[in-house]
């Protein structure tokens, strides 16, 4: 397995960095000025964005795993790889994400915690109402992991 950081062309990921954030002009806002990851085995597995959001503070704005490829432990390692690459710079990493409750136990069991919640999210920044199956996202759930504890 083997986890790069990419400076070229991010977009060639875009197919699945829209599996987790499914609004192309959403990813435009990130993208350009975001750290972008891929993980490899063999072919590539996941992706996902790390963007600053002040000196001690840093958010996950992406992060997915192919479809085929999903529950096989690379998100968790790719998240393992991202928490030791920015704790000498930062010291929480945060996560939004909507109330999906397979997407929260995801990051619970990659050590994120203290929910804490911002109104109306989704349906005021996006287009067209978002779902995740029968679930439609409202509000943005922010979950934070401790970086240098
Ligand atoms: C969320 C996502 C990135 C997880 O990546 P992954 O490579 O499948 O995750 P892992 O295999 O490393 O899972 C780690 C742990 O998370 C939990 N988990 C992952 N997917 C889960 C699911 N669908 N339901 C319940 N728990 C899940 C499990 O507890 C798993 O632990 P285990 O190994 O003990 O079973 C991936 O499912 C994905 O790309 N989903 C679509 C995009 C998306 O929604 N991204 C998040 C946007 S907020």
């Amino acid at each position: 397995m083997k986890i790069e950081k990419v400076t070229g062309n991010k977009k060639q990921f875009l197919d699945l960095l829209l599996l987790a954030d499914e609004q192309e002009d959403m990813i435009d806002r990130y993208l350009p000025d975001g750290d972008l990851f891929a993980l490899y085995d063999g072919d590539l597995k996941s992706v996902c964005v790390v963007v600053p959001v002040n000196g001690e503070t840093c958010e996950l704005k992406n992060i997915a795993t192919c479809v085929k490829y999903q529950g096989k432990g690379y998100g968790r390692a790719l998240i393992r790889y991202i928490a030791d690459y920015y704790k000498s710079d930062y010291k929480t990493m945060l996560v939004g994400t909507g109330e999906t409750p397979a997407i929260l136990s995801f990051y619970k069991s990659c050590g994120f915690e203290e929910p804490h919640r911002v109104k109306n999210f989704f349906t005021d920044n996006y287009d067209h109402p978002m779902f995740e199956g029968d679930i439609q996202l409202i509000d943005m759930i922010y979950l934070k992991k401790d970086l240098q504890g």
